[in-house]
């Protein structure tokens, strides 16, 4: 679960600003670090190497938990090598490292729109070396990238680069107008992945309520729960430490955690503050949610996942440029003992055929903007 600091501050504010004031009034500062969000602005416009160029765009890409789990290799002249980060995974909810492979599909689509706008063709090679089982990762690259000068066509979404979000927000109680959805419809082109979007009021009301029961289980599951603690930067410093996984800062988290009330402990235990914010905050956007999408393939091989992840950004810029908000819920997908019941209640809902494996499962709405989440600048990522 990540976890947007906006919503948690809305649900677990009353109790806790009367243990802030108590602590001397708020601290005024605590904001996002500027260094956490400077890859937003792209590269530097310096930056002479196309490669570096069209990685600084790439990312900024959706991936589980931000853990941004990217290894690139530029050592060879004209190419770009693309490894999974063996120590960027989420072993408890994501076991098949599948919602990974799906991460380094959005970033290969952003590299390649971004390629595009700055004037190159960009072609993929998916694991030059090999393609791992679909239940294993190995340290073979999954992609190997080449740029050549000339016979680029620049795609409109690059220009939404910037201003994608995974809006993990509650939406407003408004299905999406005609519209957007044949919008979104009409930018689906994967032929690997088919796209389905619903708005129908009842199916959405069992997805709300499936998602909510996916949610608790997640979260009432304490190796699955620890493994969002384990990735949650609580505090300006520790984002601008680590800007990666779910960030929460501000004021009152500032003021939370010196109050010892906001710690990796006291998240972990059933009726403190910290735990319950957490769930009261992921219900209340689940149940805010009016429409739902879902990308299905009919295998699920490493190069599915893939297509998957290159579709799902495609989308997620499209609903950018129509102003419609669009937030990951992974719960029901994911592949562990406990979730397995309910995955199958969620199949049944939406009619999966056998075989068809579900890779992304997606609110879609309208809310306010919200601010960019943390990203690592593009040398953390590069292989020495
Ligand atoms: C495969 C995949 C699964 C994701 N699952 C979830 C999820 O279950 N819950 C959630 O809040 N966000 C989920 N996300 C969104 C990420 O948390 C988000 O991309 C990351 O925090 C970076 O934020 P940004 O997309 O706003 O840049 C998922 C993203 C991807 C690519």
């Amino acid at each position: 679960m990540a976890v947007s600091r906006r919503g948690f501050i809305r649900v677990i504010g009353g109790a806790a600003i009367g243990a802030a004031a108590l602590g001397g009034g708020l601290h005024s500062c605590d904001g996002m670090p500027a260094s956490a969000v400077a890859p937003w602005r792209g590269p530097l416009t310096t930056e002479t190497d196309p490669r570096r160029r069209a990685l600084a765009w790439a990312l900024l890409a959706p991936n589980p938990h931000n853990m941004q789990p990217w290894l690139v290799d530029l050592r060879r002249e004209g190419e770009i090598l693309l490894y999974v980060d063996a120590t960027r995974l989420l072993p408890e909810t994501d076991p098949f490292a599948r919602q990974i492979v799906i991460g380094h599909g959005t970033f290969l689509e952003l590299l390649a729109l971004a390629a595009n706008a700055d004037g190159h063709a960009c072609s993929i090679d998916y694991f030059p070396d090999g393609e791992p089982a679909a239940d294993a990762m190995d340290h073979r690259p999954l992609a190997r990238i080449r740029l050549s000068r000339g016979n680029a066509v620049a795609d409109p979404l690059f220009a939404q680069i910037p201003h994608r979000r995974s809006t993990k927000e509650p939406y407003e109680a408004q299905a999406l107008t005609g519209d957007h959805l044949r919008g979104l419809q009409g930018a689906h082109q994967s032929a690997n992945a088919a796209l389905i979007i619903s708005n129908a009021p009842e199916l959405a009301a069992r997805l709300r309520s499936l998602t909510e029961r996916a949610m608790l289980t997640e979260l009432e599951t304490p190796r699955t729960l620890r493994e969002s603690i384990e990735r949650t930067r609580i505090g300006a410093d520790a984002i601008a430490a680590q800007p990666d996984g779910i960030d929460l800062h501000g004021p009152l988290f500032w003021w939370l955690s010196k109050l010892g009330l906001m710690t990796a402990e006291k998240a972990m235990i059933p009726g403190t503050m910290a735990y319950q914010g957490g769930i009261d905050y992921a219900l209340g956007w689940a149940r805010a949610t009016p429409a739902f999408g879902w990308l299905v393939t009919t295998g699920n091989d490493r190069i599915s996942q893939i297509e998957a992840g290159r579709a799902y950004v495609r989308l997620n810029l499209k609903a950018t440029e129509l102003g419609v908000a669009m937030h990951p819920v992974s719960q029901l997908l994911q592949e562990y003992p406990e979730m397995a019941a309910l995955q199958q209640d969620f199949r049944m809902a939406i009619g999966a055929a056998a075989g068809q494996t579900v890779q992304m499962l997606f609110r879609l709405g309208y809310s306010a903007a919200v601010p960019p989440s943390p990203r690592r600048p593009l040398d953390a990522l590069l292989m020495s």
